[in-house]
C-alpha cells in the first residue's frame, strides 16, 4: 500500500495519514498500538509534550526496528514552555524523551502568551536542523495573521480540529492563500458525534463497500487534508489507514458538504481561561 503524501512549503513530504496517540498512556497499550500500526503501514506519528507518552513512544518506535529516517514524528509545545527561552528547553526535552536528534514537524499547541519568542526559538531551531518544519494547532485567522506579522519563516501546517461536521471551509480558504497546509485532529470527531452513523456518510459506506470511518478519513483525504486518526484497537488502525483503494466523486463530495453542522465537540482556539490555566 502506497501512502499518499502532502508537500510542505519548504519541500518536505508528510505522510497523508498518520497515528494520533492522545490519550494512550499506558506503556503496554502504546507498544502494541505502535507496534500494529508500523505492520499497517504507518510511519507518521503525532503526540505532544502534553499527552506525557513521549518516553514510551520513543523507546515503542525503536523496538519497531523502523530506521528513523523512515518515521515522521511530531511533537509539540505546551502552553507552560512556550516564549523563547522555554521553547528551546522544550526542544531538548522532547527531544530526549523521544530518544532521536530531530523532530520532523514541531508544533505550537495552542496560541499562548508569548507566540513571538516561542516562534523565533523555532525558527532558530529549525535553522539549526533539530526540526524539519514547525507550524501551530488550534490558530484561528486572527491568530494566524498576528504569527505571519512578525514570522520570518511562515508556519508550514496548521492541526486543527475538522471534520464533516466542522470542515473549517474559512480558515482552510486563509491558509490555502498561505500555503499553510491544513491537519485535521479529531478527524473523526473523537466519537462525540453521531458522525459515524450519519445516513449520508452510511449510504456511501455501502456504495463503495467500506466502513463510515474510512469514509470520513477519504473526505479529508480527497481535500488534501494530512489527518492522524486515533485507535488502539488493531483492526481499525489499519482500517484507518485502508484508503487508498477508492475515491469519492465530486458528487460524493458534494453530498458530505451538505451535512456540515459548523459544530465544534474540542476545544475552543480563544478559551482564555484555560491557555491561563495551562501556562503556568
Ligand atoms: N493539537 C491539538 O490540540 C489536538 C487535540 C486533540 C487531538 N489531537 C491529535 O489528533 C489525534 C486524533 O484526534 P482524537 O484522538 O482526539 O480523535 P479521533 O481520531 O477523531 O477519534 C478517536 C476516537 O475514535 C475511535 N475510532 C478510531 N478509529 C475508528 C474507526 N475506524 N471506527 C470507529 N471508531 C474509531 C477511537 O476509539 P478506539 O481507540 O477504541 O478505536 C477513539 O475513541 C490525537 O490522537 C492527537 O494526536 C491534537
Amino acid at each position: 500500500m502506497t501512502i499518499s503524501t502532502v508537500s510542505l512549503h519548504n519541500g518536505l513530504s508528510v505522510p497523508q495519514v498518520g497515528l494520533g496517540v492522545f490519550l494512550i498512556t499506558d506503556e503496554q497499550d502504546l507498544s502494541k498500538t505502535v507496534m500494529s500500526a508500523i505492520e499497517s503501514g504507518y510511519r507518521h506519528f503525532d503526540t505532544a509534550t502534553a499527552y506525557g507518552n513521549e518516553e514510551a513512544l520513543g523507546e515503542a518506535l525503536k523496538q519497531s526496528g523502523v530506521p528513523r529516517d523512515e518515521l515522521f514524528l511530531t511533537t509539540k509545545v505546551w502552553n507552560n514552555m512556550q516564549g523563547y527561552e522555554k521553547t528551546k528547553e522544550a526542544l531538548e526535552i522532547s527531544l530526549e524523551k523521544l530518544g532521536t536528534d530531530y523532530i520532523d514537524l514541531y508544533l505550537i499547541h495552542w496560541f499562548g502568551k508569548d507566540v513571538t519568542g516561542t516562534w523565533k526559538a523555532m525558527e532558530e531551531l529549525y535553522k539549526a536542523g533539530k526540526i524539519k518544519s514547525i507550524g501551530v494547532c488550534n490558530f484561528d485567522i486572527d491568530h494566524l495573521k498576528e504569527l505571519l506579522a512578525v514570522a520570518e519563516i511562515k508556519p508550514m501546517i496548521n492541526q486543527v480540529e475538522t471534520h464533516p461536521y466542522f470542515p473549517q471551509d474559512e480558515l482552510r480558504a486563509f491558509m490555502d492563500e498561505h500555503d499553510i497546509k491544513h491537519e485535521a485532529w479529531g478527524p473523526l470527531s473523537q466519537g462525540k458525534s453521531d458522525l459515524l452513523v450519519n445516513p449520508v456518510i452510511e449510504e456511501l459506506a455501502a456504495k463503495y463497500e467500506k466502513t463510515s470511518a474510512q469514509i470520513v478519513l477519504r473526505w479529508h483525504l480527497e481535500r488534501g487534508t494530512i489527518i492522524i486518526p486515533k485507535s488502539t484497537n488493531a483492526g481499525r488502525i489499519l482500517e484507518n489507514i485502508s484508503l487508498f483503494d477508492f475515491s469519492l466523486t465530486e458528487e460524493d463530495m458534494a453530498a458530505m458538504k451538505g451535512i456540515n453542522t459548523e459544530t465544534r465537540y474540542g476545544r475552543e482556539p480563544r478559551d482564555l481561561e484555560f491557555i491561563e490555566k495551562t501556562s503556568i
